[in-house]
């Protein structure tokens, strides 16, 4: 019995460490009956990603109905001149230019809120951080030696890493105990400023992110209606059967 209660311990810990992406992420603020929010992240999309992540499961006309825009407004703010309302999403620069530029393809990101959640793609956004050593100057406490350039500086502005000292005791080979110090991340700091102050740009990064779970699942919202729509369907035929049943057997009795 013990061991029984062992295990299932064991296996709810790991299935809750999962859930939770395993890592230290800061908490996205997704919410997807926030318009506004939607609406100010489509339009960061389309300015600072679209570029080179495509997402191809979303076309311009299901944008539009999503995040509660006229196909006029979209047509006016966010789409490109000589494309259609009715096609889809894709990068406006050639896949092979890409490669060249970056050794690498952008990944197309319809799904990344999906395999990433948003608060790894959160906090991913907010984690750039100055270093020389990279072709890019930059790297990622998220993502270590990331291809993409910090695209979004401009808003942000520039931030290096801050160190702690970390002190442990370490066995040594004769067996003795030794005091070991290890840098160990403490936080950010802006070494130059961007155009939004630090609230603003997380607030901007929260209505990307909006955006992107949204885009990650457009009919999330239909489908929870229609969730409750077949749970109140299933309450009526319940009862239904119910008096159903009681007329049969009261012939029987
Ligand atoms: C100049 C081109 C460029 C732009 C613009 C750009 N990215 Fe990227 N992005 C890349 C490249 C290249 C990679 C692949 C990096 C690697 O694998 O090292 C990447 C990778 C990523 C990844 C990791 C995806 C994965 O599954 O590995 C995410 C998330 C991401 N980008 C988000 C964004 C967002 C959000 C924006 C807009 C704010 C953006 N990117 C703008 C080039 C770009």
């Amino acid at each position: 019995m013990k061991r029984l209660l062992t295990l299932l311990f064991c296996l709810s810990v790991s299935a809750g460490v999962q859930a939770s992406g395993g890592g230290n992420y800061d908490h996205a603020p997704v919410d997807l009956h926030n318009k506004t929010s939607l609406q100010n992240g489509a339009k960061v999309y389309v300015n600072y990603c679209l570029g080179c992540h495509g997402l191809r499961f979303l076309r311009y006309n299901q944008m539009a109905e999503g995040i509660g825009a006229t196909e006029a407004e979209v047509k006016e703010k966010l789409m490109f001149v000589g494309t259609k309302i009715g096609e889809q999403m894709n990068v406006s620069a050639s896949t092979e230019m890409q490669t060249k530029w970056f050794g690498t393809n952008p990944p197309d990101l319809s799904l990344v809120a999906r395999s990433w959640g948003p608060d790894k793609l959160y906090t991913y956004l907010r984690s750039f951080y100055v270093d020389p050593s990279r072709p890019m100057g930059v790297n990622n406490t998220v993502f270590k030696d990331v291809g993409m350039p910090h695209v979004l500086v401009g808003l942000q502005g520039k931030q290096k890493i801050v160190y702690k000292d970390v002190k442990s005791m370490e066995k040594q080979e004769d067996g003795s105990m030794k005091e070991v110090v290890r840098q160990e991340f403490d936080k950010f700091e802006l070494v130059s400023v961007g155009e939004l102050t630090p609230e603003e740009y997380d607030a901007t990064v929260g209505d990307l992110v909006n955006f992107l779970t949204f885009v990650g699942e457009p009919h999330q919202l239909d489908r929870k209606s229609l969730g409750i729509k077949v749970i109140l369907f299933l309450m009526v035929l319940f009862v239904l059967a119910y008096l159903m049943k009681k007329e049969f057997w009261k012939d029987l009795h």
